[in-house]
């Protein structure tokens, strides 16, 4: 592998709303955000795609499959989003007014904090490098790959590349109007956030 192409699945109803977790699928802003990575990636060959069991990730990595020739898409549940337990659906003005302590606690330290019944960064990151593990031993000698995932799995994923205090993870910046192009080379580590929409 010497090009991971990081990309966060494009827009959801849930992302609307500002709630966690779920599985919703794209709006139309997500649907055209799928098809600009498409048309972005058409010239790259990228033989396989790997996404999360959720809706958003498949449905960001179908339209971008469609136009690669041959190209399979492997869900792999290591990378399913941060479970949030008890908070699954909320808003986060919800979590503030209905359970501010959790607000709270995990305003404090929201590497280590673990939603009640759910999962946090700290407990997550074993699975997110166990998928890791699978991509590269996946890839099937790829020159490059890509992870569509979600924003707390693929701050986990970007932070095996960078050097990130674990409090600095929960914040890395992942928009889902651009991507991470991280290049995998012994000797130079050269990570670009490339928009892909004029
Ligand atoms: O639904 C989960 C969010 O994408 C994770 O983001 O850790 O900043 O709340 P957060």
């Amino acid at each position: 592998v010497r090009n991971l192409f990081l990309v966060r699945h494009g827009e959801t109803l849930f992302n609307q709303e500002d709630r966690i977790g779920g599985d919703s699928d794209l709006t139309g802003k997500g649907r055209e955000q799928a098809n600009a990575l498409a048309e972005h990636f058409a010239t790259v060959r990228i033989p396989i795609i790997f996404t999360s069991n959720y809706k958003r990730t498949l449905q960001t990595a179908t339209p971008i499959a469609e136009r690669q020739h041959p190209c399979s898409i492997i869900a792999l549940p290591e990378f399913n989003e941060i479970y949030a337990g008890q908070c699954e659906g909320m808003t986060y003005e919800e979590v503030r007014q209905q359970m501010p302590d959790v607000a709270k606690e995990r305003g404090r330290n929201k590497y280590s904090y673990v939603y009640p019944d759910g999962e946090g960064y700290m407990t997550m990151e074993e699975r997110v490098l166990r998928g890791l593990k699978k991509v590269f031993f996946l890839n099937n000698y790829s020159e490059n790959i890509m992870i569509v995932g979600h924003r707390a799995v693929n701050r986990v994923i970007l932070s095996c590349f960078l050097s990130r205090q674990e409090e600095e993870i929960p914040y890395i910046y992942m928009p889902q109007d651009r991507y991470y192009h991280i290049q995998i080379d012994p000797h130079k580590r050269i990570f670009e956030l490339i928009a892909y929409r004029s």
